[in-house]
């Protein structure tokens, strides 16, 4: 009955306080059994990253490279002049005291540095996307399998408590059967399209261009290109390697599932017609073999209020993740099939209605609303990128799998990048979620 959806949903949640994940008792830590590690690509995202690694117990950042001179004197400011500083991030993986490496870098650079530092024996945190070719995928899982080296992706969602209750919830058929995830990421700030600001000293000297270009294409110095690099594809991977995979990794943690079988994008540039060359608007669908769709939107230009979220819905109910907070919402179906007679002669409508009346008989509404408005809230000041990196320092001292190993990170990453295949090539584009390959 349509009176019990408004019952259910007029009335206030069920409130719960989701408990932050308990520290394992590790006792004191003895001043030999810091792990030491090192900042590879120190802008914003690699100094957060090394900040939430230093609050976990036993670590110490003792190295940091970065091809922008300003951002290797801020680490020094940050973590003493003890710390060494390069631009060659060569020079780090030579050292035999250092553990593991964080790798900050843009995404063009993840798959060589992280190659890199698990043959020179380093446990690695790479920040996602994990790949920026789909060429890169495979060779990460493999350097890490080949060298027993730990690799995780920094999509911190992957270990919050929020994506962990949705889980269980999802598991427990709290929804019923999952039919369709809709997830959205929109912004509507200069910042929020990526222009970050520019140092007054960026320049061929303070920059180390060359080796921020890498693999890319060779152009002259540019500073937009380095400090604002997610606007390119030489570089970054658009909206859907920056957003639509955190989007993946949760979904795919949530439900469990290993990816996609295809997808579809559209989309445009729509707005920041600033030289870039990937959309700010992009609409994407897929489709998954365990009967559900996926339905992801990113866009640099609402004008409402910007904000994120992700909605998994089910046959009886649905599970929203935004903000700090799981809310699950159930309506129960209605029982009754119900009526359309009034076109009908009046004399045939009576006798349809009685014999309704006699199979549905009427009932009052009794007692409380049914059961099914929760809300878990995380407690105050929570981090899911601190559970993650603790998550990978753990696995480091114990050898135990991370979280988001290398082929979860490609599953998501795959998955992602499918967006910006489609929307170039204008067609469906289709993936083999279990053996990892376009298809
Ligand atoms: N997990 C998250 O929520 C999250 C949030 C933001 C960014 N990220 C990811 O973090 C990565 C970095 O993003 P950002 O916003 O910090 O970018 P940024 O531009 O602020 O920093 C990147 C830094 O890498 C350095 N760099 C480039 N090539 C290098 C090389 N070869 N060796 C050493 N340093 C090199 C640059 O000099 C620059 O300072 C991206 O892949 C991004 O997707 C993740």
């Amino acid at each position: 009955m349509a009176g019990s959806a408004s019952a259910a949903t007029m009335i206030a949640p069920r409130l719960h306080a989701l408990a932050a994940e308990s520290e394992e008792p590790t006792g004191p830590i003895a001043a030999n059994d810091h792990l030491q590690i090192a900042l590879i690509g120190a802008g914003g995202q690699g100094q957060y990253d090394t900040g939430v690694a230093l609050q976990v117990p036993g670590v110490k950042v003792v190295a940091v490279a970065d091809c922008y001179d300003g951002r290797l004197k801020h680490c020094k400011e940050m973590w003493g002049d003890d710390l060494l500083t390069t631009r060659d991030y060569r020079e780090i993986l030579a050292r035999k005291d250092i553990d593991a490496v964080i790798i900050g870098t843009p995404d063009h650079w993840h798959k060589q540095a992280s190659v890199d530092a698990m043959n020179a024996g380093k446990d690695v945190y790479c920040e996602k996307p994990m790949i920026h070719l789909y060429s890169d995928g495979p060779e990460m899982i493999e350097t890490s399998r080949k060298t027993g080296r730990i690799l995780e992706i920094g999509s911190q969602r992957v270990s919050s408590v929020l994506y962990a209750k949705a889980k269980e919830l999802l598991a427990a058929g709290a929804i019923g059967k999952l039919n369709m995830v809709t997830a959205h990421w929109d912004r509507n700030s200069s910042m929020g399209a990526w222009n970050y600001t520019i140092p007054p000293d960026a320049s061929p000297e303070t920059c180390d261009w060359p080796r921020f270009e890498g693999t890319a294409r060779h152009i002259p110095f540019n500073a937009g290109h380095f400090f604002r690099w997610r606007k390119w594809k030489a570089y970054g991977s658009g909206v859907a390697g920056d957003l639509f995979v955190h989007l993946f990794s949760g979904t795919h943690f949530v439900t469990n599932t290993k990816g996609p079988t295809r997808g579809m994008a559209t989309g445009g540039l729509r707005f920041w017609h600033d030289g870039r060359d990937v959309p700010d608007v992009m609409l994407a669908l897929f489709d998954y073999a365990e009967g559900f769709n996926l339905n992801l939107r990113v866009n640099f230009v609402d004008g409402g209020a910007e904000n994120e979220g992700l909605l998994f819905t089910g046959s009886e109910g649905t599970i929203e993740i935004g903000g700090n907070a799981v809310t699950l919402s159930s309506v129960p179906r209605e029982k009754e099939p119900g009526l359309t007679v009034g076109t009908f002669p009046l004399a045939m409508q009576k006798e349809i209605e009685a014999a309704y009346a006699k199979k549905y008989p009427r009932t009052h509404f009794k007692g409380e609303p049914p059961a099914g408005y929760e809300r878990y809230v995380v407690p105050d000041g929570y981090s899911d990128s601190y559970d993650h990196l603790r998550n990978f320092f753990a696995s480091v001292r114990s050898r135990k799998p991370v979280v988001e190993d290398a082929v979860f990170g490609y599953r998501a990453a795959g998955a992602a990048l499918l967006s910006n295949l489609s929307y170039e090539r204008g067609t469906v584009v289709h993936w083999d979620p279990e053996a990892m390959k376009l298809l």
